[in-house]
């Protein structure tokens, strides 16, 4: 399948509506995603990026069907990452001479996965390439989200090839940010914003404002997953700026994992106490051993402050919310603030292991805690209230 999107510009992607986990398994995709590449017919013919691999002779037969392969003049790799260069060995079985125009780092990420000694033409910011009627400007994006990524942009159609950057992980038929389910569209790429790009947020404000400072006008972006963003384009730069700035809503969002339910409890005491505090906020609850942990880091970058509780195990905590906070402090979330709480029987360091991985993290613990032996009731419940309470009034 291939759309025409522009006078010049076709899409020869490939969706993939069975695709549910990304990035081996780390990244979940409920709604499948897409690999987006582009086909540009000046004067020269030219190939923005390629698919995932075990979409590649697919990928070959239908390009060949748009251009004779020998025709294309050159290939841009925006991005040396699998999904979209994993079609590029089986292109270049056919025209092995082209040149791949890619930044240095790129070179290192193709040939390091490929071993092969493409006609690489290293590019960097500003340099610009004629291809008839228009041209190609490089932008190097460094650490968006590789060392190697890099975007392209085509003046006369005012087309901005992000690859990667404003992207989501959504299949759909429909290929136009104007035309598929705004709820949808917006919630793809906030998961895949906070997910990816939050411990980027500085380069990407730098990045954008860089763009912003070069005036180029800009009447589409075209990225490499999701929708191309026709209508008013602006709207996910602007997302962006604002995702990338310490963004929260007026939302606290509880993560626990319970051995026998005790932790649960105070989990949904603590709920009530907070709600009961202030009536305006949003207070989610998940259970992160029965959740999608993907998911789960969206609700925290959408949250003011998080509340984290485990059962003491071994004198730790269960493994699912350690596994959670592993990915949480990875991604460095700023600007949050914090507490924890938990159950024990015996030794009861859960709540120490906790608060722990929280200042490790960056979060900023606002209250001390609390920590209850075996399962809660009555007063202990009560006590659980009281710091929900407590800790919405902190947090206000
Ligand atoms: Fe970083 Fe879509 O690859």
């Amino acid at each position: 399948m291939s759309v025409k999107i522009t006078e010049s510009v076709t899409w020869v992607g490939k969706v993939d509506w069975e695709l549910r986990k990304f990035h081996g398994e780390e990244y979940s995709t409920h709604r499948g995603s897409s690999y987006n590449s582009y086909l540009i017919k000046d004067k020269k013919i030219v190939l923005i990026d390629t698919v995932w691999e075990p979409f590649a002779d697919e990928f070959v037969n239908n390009l060949a069907e748009e251009v004779p392969l020998e025709n294309i003049d050159f290939i841009v790799a925006n991005h040396g990452e699998i999904d979209h260069s994993g079609a590029l060995p089986k292109l270049m079985e056919y025209i092995p001479d082209k040149p791949i125009y890619c930044t240095a780092n790129a070179v290192k990420s193709l040939r390091g996965q490929y071993h092969k000694d493409w006609n690489f033409k290293v590019v960097k910011t500003g340099d610009t390439v004629n291809i008839g009627s228009k041209n190609l400007i490089f932008i190097e994006a460094p650490m968006l989200h590789w060392p190697d990524s890099m975007f392209t942009y085509m003046d006369g159609e005012n087309i901005l090839f992000s690859n990667d950057a404003f992207g989501q992980h959504y299949a759909t038929e429909l290929l136009y940010n104007d035309l598929v389910d705004q709820s949808e569209l917006f919630q793809e790429a906030i998961k895949y914003y906070a997910n990816i790009l939050t411990p980027f947020s500085k380069l990407v404000v730098r990045k954008i404002e860089e763009f912003k400072s070069l005036n180029l006008p800009l009447d589409m972006i075209c990225t490499s997953h999701g929708v191309v963003w026709r209508k008013n384009p602006m709207q996910i730069v602007e997302k962006y700026l604002q995702w990338a700035n310490d963004y929260h809503e007026n939302q606290i969002t509880i993560i626990y994992d319970t051995m026998w339910g005790g932790t649960r409890k105070m989990a949904e005491a603590i709920a009530r106490g907070i709600s009961e505090e202030d009536k305006s906020v949003v207070v989610k609850l998940f259970n992160i051993a029965r959740s999608d942990v993907n998911d789960v880091i969206t609700e925290v970058f959408k949250s003011k402050a998080i509340l984290i509780g485990s059962a003491t195990i071994n004198r730790g905590v269960l493994g699912a919310i350690a596994g959670f906070m592993e990915l949480v402090k990875g991604l460095g979330f700023k600007n949050k603030k914090a507490s924890q709480f938990g159950t024990y029987g015996w030794s009861g360091e859960s709540t120490k292991v906790l608060k722990a991985y929280l200042e490790a993290s960056g979060f900023e613990v606002v209250h001390e805690g609390i920590l209850k032996l075996w399962s809660p009731e009555g007063k202990d419940l009560a006590d659980c209230k009281e710091f929900g309470r407590d800790f919405a009034a902190k947090v206000k």
